[in-house]
């Protein structure tokens, strides 16, 4: 590159009590580019970010601007120089509208008074410059997360940010919230802004940067063009070996049906129908994935399948029981295996040991427990082999649950819930937030526990786990089954039914 980086992190070091975060990190950023910033999840990427952004001080290295040496300690010093941040976490006051949130601290004023009509304009003309359609009269409490995430980028904005660092903005977002943040990414980049893409996702950086540097274990591996990268060579250099991405899977051999819905409506806590008549039916031995954008009645159809939710009518069956009436401790013990969308609300008790979240629907029963006595030690042993067989790091039976990284808590619930020889296996979201390894690992499983003759279903809202795990899909579109493809079917295909395509070409 001809011209001298706008930024440069210079032998970035950065250690906390038993880790180097960052070990002597070289990072530089042009103007107008997009740079992604890759490695799974621990390898120091918000560490790296956290500095330049002046909320944590390095232990050695430099940061240059235009070439001149910089001190940034903190988050107004990067403001001072414009360099903006979004948070993994939003920091927005839910009461407020978005035109206060962005002009918090930096008001203008009309004598001693806050003059919210010249912020609300001035937040509406940038909100329209890049494209953002944000309404700053809303307030944060009623706005999706997309929008918030959107209110936080205006804010650093508003604040003259020319260095815009987003922290894995897309792993909050549905798949099109997605593609609309990548094209305001893009309205920024032509506008002269650069940006810091943050991501584990390797779709998502091969997507929107045009140059991507990857972490690992703390260190830089290597910073490459995106023309010539490819997902393998990226997987390659985050894992440090090789990954299969493309589930490799002989066809299916479906069996009887083992699970079967018929007709299911269920109302969600407002009161309103959110799945209005599905009819599904999952044989022994294939995987069957339900697609579809959050919201389109995904969370309610699990709840009614593990029974944590009546149907208000239809019927389920699973291993030709009917279990609509069931309650969620009778479905689970009928035969139903359920990997839970959000693991550490519903998945595991965190304060609970390893060998109690593995035997959390079993100690009840022979051989963890016999006439009301609990066998400790069966717990502890029944861990240490599960742990074992399910390549779970960081920590042994004794070792509370909230001390794992997400990838290893994921693989103890898929542990136990396996572990149980369900008839159907529910996996609702089964690697959301989770790394390359891990995904490998949960994918590679299910596709073993397929091939036990189980049922599988996949609830994903991530269109390639969905194609690439799947023998049978199903798309789900306001609560209702609208089509069902091939596993071979394209992406665009799949989008636009998901997206309700198929209904208005009905209407
Ligand atoms: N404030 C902190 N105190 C102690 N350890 C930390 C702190 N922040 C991050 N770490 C550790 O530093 C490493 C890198 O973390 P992080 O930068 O958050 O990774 P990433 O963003 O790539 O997932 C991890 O091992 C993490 O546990
Ligand atoms: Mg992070």
């Amino acid at each position: 590159m001809a011209d001298a980086p706008l930024l440069e992190l210079r032998g970035i070091t950065k250690r906390f009590p038993g880790v180097v975060a960052n070990d002597h990190v070289d990072f530089e950023l042009a103007k107008g580019e997009v740079h992604a910033l890759l490695g799974e999840n621990g390898a120091g990427k918000s560490t790296l970010m956290n500095i330049l952004y002046g909320l944590y001080h390095p232990d050695e290295g430099e940061i240059r601007l235009n070439g001149k040496p910089l001190r940034i300690d903190s988050p107004r010093a990067a403001i001072d120089n414009g360099i903006g941040m979004v948070h993994q976490h939003f920091m927005l006051i839910p009461v407020m509208s978005v035109a206060e949130n962005i002009v918090l601290g930096v008001e203008p004023h009309s004598g001693p008074f806050l003059d919210l009509d010249t912020a609300q304009a001035r937040v509406r003309e940038l909100s329209e410059r890049f494209g953002l359609a944000v309404r700053p009269e809303a307030r944060i409490d009623s706005i999706s997360v997309g929008m918030q995430q959107r209110v936080e980028i205006l804010k650093a904005l508003y604040r003259g940010a020319e260095i815009l660092i987003l922290d894995e903005p897309t792993a909050v977002l549905t798949p099109q919230e997605a593609e609309e943040l990548f094209a305001i990414v893009r309205s920024l980049q032509a506008e002269g802004k650069s940006i810091i893409f943050i991501s584990h996702k390797l779709n998502e950086v091969l997507k929107i940067a045009d140059r991507i540097t990857t972490l690992r274990f703390g260190k830089e591996v290597a910073t490459v063009p995106r023309e010539g990268a490819t997902q393998e060579g990226l997987a390659r250099m985050m894992v440090g070996r090789e990954v299969v991405l493309r589930v490799e899977k002989p066809p299916a051999q479906p069996g009887e049906p083992l699970l079967v819905a018929e007709d299911l409506i269920v109302v969600d806590d407002r009161g309103l129908e959110a799945c209005r008549g599905i009819s599904l039916e999952v044989r022994a031995g294939e995987i069957v994935g339900i697609a579809g954008v959050d919201g389109n009645g995904q969370t309610e159809l699990i709840d009614a399948l593990t029974g944590l939710r009546h149907p208000a009518s239809g019927r389920i069956v699973v291993g030709g029981r009917d279990v609509t009436d069931a309650t969620a401790r009778e479905v689970l013990d009928n035969g139903m295996g359920h990997i839970p969308e959000d693991r550490q609300l519903r998945g595991l008790v965190l304060d609970f040991s390893l060998a109690e979240n593995l035997a959390l629907h079993d100690f009840r029963k022979p051989p963890d427990s016999r006439f009301g006595w609990l066998f400790p030690r069966r717990l502890v042993q029944r861990a240490r082999r599960l742990l074992a067989e399910f390549d779970v790091r960081g920590g042994g039976p004794e070792t509370p649950a909230a001390s794992l990284s997400g990838g290893n808590q994921q693989k103890v619930v898929v542990a136990r819930e396996v572990s149980r020889d369900p008839r159907v296996l529910l996996a609702a979201q089964p690697t959301r937030g989770l790394d390359v390894g891990a995904i490998e690992f949960v994918h590679r499983r299910l596709v073993t526990e397929r091939d036990e003759g189980r049922a599988i279903v996949l609830v994903s809202f991530e269109l390639e786990e969905i194609l690439s795990l799947s023998d049978r899909i199903l798309v789900l579109y306001e609560g209702r089954i609208v089509g069902e493809y091939q596993p071979d079917v394209s992406e665009e295909e799949l989008g636009f039914a998901m997206t309700g395509g198929l209904e208005n070409e009905a209407a």
